[in-house]
């Protein structure tokens, strides 16, 4: 169903950085290419530099020529060319933002209904939320005024608590925006339709009949030119905090009311209240870290992440698995085994679920039945169930059934795209309440906080490499092991 958008202004701070010419212009082009974008929409760039707009209209050219190398529809193009428009906002100047203003006035050109979208430096949030404000163009009395706050939002629960306590000074909730873009994910949306929508699945979906589940976010990338970044993150709070964190949340909670935005949000805060804290003093059951060293990824060799940093001191993480339970009754009693890592074998985001022993037990290690929900790259859901070996005995054998959630023809669509238009339709269900945001930094820092006081060197693993063979000191039992891989197979251990 196709909701109405009003006129509106999309004031893009940080255009010219990376993800707004990687994803955000692209994205934006191609709703418009999609008939998505109301026909008075305008889109104002803010970058520090004085561009004139000529220059800045070739500029975005240069980023959608770099995004679609087949080409694009040329109508679209000098449409959506027409929309863009360039502010100089220099940190240096003190009536940058009353400039600004002044600009914005023009409602011959711009719709009054205001989204600004920050994609700066998180130190900046706040102040230029104040700086909005200061100049009155946060007030909704005669138009919407919307905030779209890129991640992270705080590095931890107190400096989270102040960014919200600053922000709420001069917003309301429903006017604040905070971006986990793997909720704009279609895949990700699905885990609840899947789990609601089938009365196959939904009965099974608790702890009597769950051993445990495996939430898994591997890349086959390093960190790239992003090292000081990283340095600072790691992947406890790059990956883990939110977009894990609610992965998990859309697998574990409850069925909502209503599959209104406040009931969805409503579940998933309770879910994420609901994980036990992870006890620090026991927290090498808990929780493992390691460090890529160099390796061969792809054929290629690579150097080990503290070459890349030039810095062989840092115990900061680039692979990390926690073990969480959570105390409600439908999963009491049941690991979540969550991880991420960079450069691991594979690229894959999947949810991965055993089920307990069946009754019936032929001969010794009969496999146990697994439900995956591949999330990328693969979109798909696969059932490995037992079934009798063709033949004069009585054996079996595991066979996968292995359905795509993706048909040829079938739209696709990136995160920020989805995020964008749902921004500009007022619908922030799709975005992080602070209530979230908060239950996730509680279960993280403890972890956090002792894993940065803990200076011994960190366990290496080649880059290229399965889990290092030491991850195994979190699983409860010793028959539980790390699904490598969504393939056949892919639980021999
Ligand atoms: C970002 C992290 O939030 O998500 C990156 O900062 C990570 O380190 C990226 O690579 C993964 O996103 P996606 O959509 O490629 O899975």
């Amino acid at each position: 169903m196709t909701k109405q958008i009003d006129p509106c202004t999309l004031v893009l701070f940080g255009a010219s950085g990376n993800l707004s010419r990687v994803k955000l212009m692209p994205g934006l082009f191609r709703l418009d290419a999609a008939g998505r974008l109301p026909a008075e929409m305008k889109i104002l760039s803010v970058g520090r530099g004085e561009v004139s707009r000529e220059a800045w209209l070739a500029d975005i050219k240069g980023m959608l020529d770099a995004k679609f190398k087949k080409g694009y529809d040329q109508q679209v193009f000098e449409r959506f060319i027409e929309r863009n428009f360039y502010h100089a906002n220099p940190p240096t100047d003190p009536n940058a933002f009353q400039r600004m203003k002044e600009t914005l006035s023009n409602d011959k050109v711009f719709p009054q209904n205001l989204a600004y979208f920050l994609s700066v430096r998180p130190s900046d949030f706040a102040p230029v939320v104040d700086q909005l404000a200061a100049v009155d163009l946060l007030n909704e009395e005669n138009y919407w005024r919307r905030v779209v706050i890129e991640k992270p939002f705080g590095t931890d629960l107190p400096s989270a608590k102040a960014l919200q306590a600053s922000i709420t000074k001069h917003l309301k909730e429903s006017q604040i925006y905070r971006i986990d873009h793997y909720l704009g994910k279609s895949a990700l949306q699905n885990i609840m339709l899947q789990r609601f929508a089938n009365t196959l699945l939904e009965p099974i979906w608790n702890k009597d009949y769950i051993d445990h589940v495996q939430i898994t976010n591997t890349e086959m990338l390093g960190v790239g030119d992003r090292t000081q970044f990283y340095d600072a993150t790691g992947a406890l709070r790059d990956m883990i905090q939110s977009h894990i964190l609610q992965t998990l949340a859309l697998t574990a909670m409850e069925m909502p009311a209503a599959l209104t935005p406040e009931g969805i949000r409503a579940e998933k805060i309770k879910v994420l209240e609901a994980i036990r804290a992870i006890p620090v003093d026991q927290l090498d059951k808990h929780a493992f870290r390691a460090q890529y060293a160099a390796g061969e990824v792809n054929g290629e060799q690579v150097p080990g992440y503290l070459e890349e940093l030039g810095d062989s001191s840092s115990v900061v993480e680039t692979y990390a698995a926690l073990k969480l339970f959570i105390d409600n009754p439908r999963w009491e009693g049941v690991p979540f085994y969550i991880r991420t890592a960079k450069r691991l074998h594979e690229a894959d985001t999947r949810i991965s679920i055993r089920f307990k022993k069946s009754p019936l037990q032929i001969g010794d290690g009969q496999d146990q039945n697994w439900l995956m929900l591949g999330i990328q790259p693969r979109e798909c859901i696969k059932m490995e169930i037992q079934s009798k070996i063709p033949g004069l005995d009585i054996n079996t054998r595991t066979i996968q059934l292995d359905a795509a959630n993706r048909q040829d023809g079938d739209e696709s669509i990136d995160a920020y795209e989805a995020l964008l238009l749902n921004l500009m339709e007022g619908d922030n269900s799709l975005y992080l309440h602070i209530s979230e945001v908060e239950a996730q930094w509680r279960l993280v820092d403890p972890v956090i906080e002792a894993w940065a006081k803990d200076r011994q060197p960190v366990h290496q693993y080649p880059a290229g490499s399965r889990d290092p063979e030491a991850s195994k000191v979190i699983f409860e039992h010793e028959d539980q092991f790390w699904r490598y891989s969504i393939e056949l197979g892919g639980d021999a251990h």
